[in-house]
């Protein structure tokens, strides 16, 4: 069954877009009912609205006292949904909405996770790392959402060889293409009911 996935993206939103694709071309049985964003002004927003897909803006501006996130909750819950994916997402999720989404909100993070995760490593600044420590390979990661930065029970993991002195901008370029690739791959697998839990675990069915 047709299973209702709500994004969260403060950015570019290529992620975001690739999933909306892949649902158009069928790839996908699902249907993004909002996108949420902390940035009104971000392609994601642009392109959710060119797609006829509703948006809430979220952020301390708007809502200075909400420290809960009741009110996103409360938005969120006027919807029956599946699945909460974040892409591209730079602001924290609150415990509360972890509470009500237990094993229902994915995250993708552009490294090898536990590498380069946490306060401060987010988008190019985890590249930048890359670059600086010369390693070898990097990667992508696919994880549910815990109440910390980028902790939470790995679903998906794809590493990529570097070739010496690639810039942080050709590695971004090369991890993006990896993101778009294994988050779609992590969504279908939830629609398609094919993960399993044990032991606090995310098993994939074959
Ligand atoms: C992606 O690389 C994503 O992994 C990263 O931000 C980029 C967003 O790109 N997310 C994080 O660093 C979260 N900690 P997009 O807006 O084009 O999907």
């Amino acid at each position: 069954m047709k299973k209702a996935i709500v994004v969260f993206a403060s950015g570019t939103g290529s992620n975001f877009k690739n999933i909306v694709e892949k649902i158009k071309i069928h790839n996908l049985d699902a249907e993004v009912v909002l996108l949420v964003s902390n940035n009104s002004n971000c392609n994601a927003v642009t392109f959710a609205k060119k797609n006829n897909i509703k948006t809430f803006i979220y952020n301390s501006k708007k809502y200075p006292n909400d420290f809960n996130q009741d009110i996103l909750l409360k938005k969120i819950k006027q919807y029956e949904i599946d699945l909460i994916i974040l892409a591209g997402y730079m602001k924290k999720i609150s415990k509360n909405l972890i509470k009500n989404y237990k094993n229902k909100i994915l995250n993708i993070h552009p490294s090898l996770l536990p590498k380069y995760g946490g306060k401060g490593f987010y988008g190019m600044k985890v590249h930048e790392a890359v670059y600086a420590n010369k390693d070898k390979k990097t990667g992508a990661t696919v994880h549910f959402v815990d109440e910390d930065y980028d902790t939470g029970p790995i679903l998906i993991q794809k590493e990529i060889n570097l070739k010496l002195d690639e810039k942080p901008s050709k590695i971004s370029d090369k991890v993006l293409e990896l993101e778009h690739e294994i988050y779609f791959k992590s969504v279908r697998l939830f629609c398609e009911d094919k993960i399993l839990w044990k032991n606090n675990k995310p098993l994939i069915k074959e």
